[in-house]
């Protein structure tokens, strides 16, 4: 079975962390963020994928090559452009089977592909949704269905007052290729969610309603939260697996002078101090240097970055080669992008974010 995973967005609300980084290889719990999607896309029979890639494409092959390793046949496709949703689909036109999967490249999820496959076959649709309920529809395409199962109507990013269902487009079609008869030609910047799936309401669009889990990691606290479902094992992922065998701490050749509470991963080539505590859902990247007596609680910390003694970091989301110095505290989902530094005994709080290459002196912020 082939899959189309759209990777091309740019990851705005995300940034600074996607500033440098294209989101689809953002590192979660230590892998590339669709290495995820790939190993579940795997389990249920998929072994040949395409990547519409556009943003930063090259960074994308560059972590992911071939997919040998994983398995599976892996083409990128590389826009000229940003085509949008049903662009980069029309796009990937030549390259796509009869029926195929169709992603998003954001969402972490092991819903039933397989069952959504068999709902699919069993009504004879020409696409067919996953669902998801969430608590506040509005970020998401909300879908209306009839008895049937049939979609009724689409709605993306509804008003408050059109929020009468929970179910969401959760971002997992199945396509017939006819589908792609009745759209604009290739090169038009077209929305599936707003000009494509409205169109076929009433033509064999249905909706499948998924149960297990389903995340889109697309914000800093999604990102945060999609870290700790991992490390805690409430999404079903190869990675969960093995740090739950070794009690949900893994410590790759590190050197461990303080305390590591699970769950929590801390790379190769890490080093914590004496006195330094990291733990609460943690993730250390490789590399990273804690200074003594240092704190760092829910948060994620990627390769080499260096924590001054007595700092705390607690909630938050550091990249690259980030250098905070001592006696900094760093709390509430605040995001500081590749190669920042930070001078000693600033304070940043409430969902701060810096920018790639920004240098704060000693002192300059306090709350
Ligand atoms: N190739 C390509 N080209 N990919 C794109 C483009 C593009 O121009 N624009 C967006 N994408 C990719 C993004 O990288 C992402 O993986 C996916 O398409 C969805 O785009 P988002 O920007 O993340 O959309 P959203 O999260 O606001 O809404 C979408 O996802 C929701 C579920 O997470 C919609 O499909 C909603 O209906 C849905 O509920
Ligand atoms: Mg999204």
């Amino acid at each position: 079975m082939q899959a189309l995973i759209l990777a091309g967005g740019e990851g705005t609300r995300l940034r600074p962390l996607t500033s440098t980084i294209p989101k689809p290889v953002v590192p979660l719990v230590g892998r590339p963020f669709i290495s995820y999607m790939l190993e579940w896309l795997r389990g249920h029979g998929v072994d040949d994928v395409i990547l519409g890639c556009g943003f930063m494409a090259d960074a994308v092959r560059q972590v992911l090559g071939d997919g040998a390793s994983l398995g599976i046949r892996l083409r990128y496709l590389e826009e000229p452009r940003p085509l949008g949703t049903g662009g980069a689909l029309k796009f990937a036109e030549g390259l796509l089977g009869d029926r195929f999967f169709m992603l998003n490249g954001d969402v972490l999820t092991d819903i039933d592909l397989t069952a959504q496959l068999r709902q699919h076959e069993l009504t004879g649709a020409r696409g067919t949704l996953a669902l998801y309920p969430v608590d506040d529809p509005s970020a998401y395409g909300l879908v209306r269905c009839g008895a049937d199962g049939s979609v009724r109507e689409f709605i993306e990013k509804p008003g408050l007052d059109e929020l009468d269902t929970n179910l969401i487009n959760a971002g997992a079609y199945i396509l017939e290729h006819d589908v792609l008869d009745g759209m604009p030609p290739a090169g038009t910047n077209v929305s599936i969610e707003r000009e494509v799936f409205p169109t076929l309401v009433g033509h064999g669009l249905y909706g499948y309603e998924a149960s297990g889990y389903w995340l889109d990691i697309g914000t800093p606290a999604r990102y945060l939260k999609g870290t700790y479902d991992i490390l805690e094992g409430r999404v079903s992922t190869q990675v969960g697996r093995e740090l739950g065998e070794h009690g949900l701490t893994r410590v790759d050749g590190a050197s461990v002078e303080g305390r590591v509470v699970a769950p929590a991963l801390v790379g190769a080539g890490c080093s914590l101090a004496p006195r330094t505590l990291v733990g609460d859902r943690s993730v250390l990247g490789e590399a990273v240097r804690v200074g003594e007596g240092a704190r760092i609680e829910a948060s994620v910390l990627l390769e080499g970055v260096s924590v001054g003694a007595a700092s705390t970091i607690s909630g938050s989301i550091v990249s690259r080669g980030v250098t905070i110095g001592e006696h900094c505290h760093i709390e509430g989902g605040v995001v500081l992008g590749e190669g920042v530094k930070i001078g000693s005994q600033n304070t940043l709080a409430a969902g701060a974010r810096i920018f790639p290459g920004v240098e704060l002196p000693d002192g300059a912020i306090r709350f």
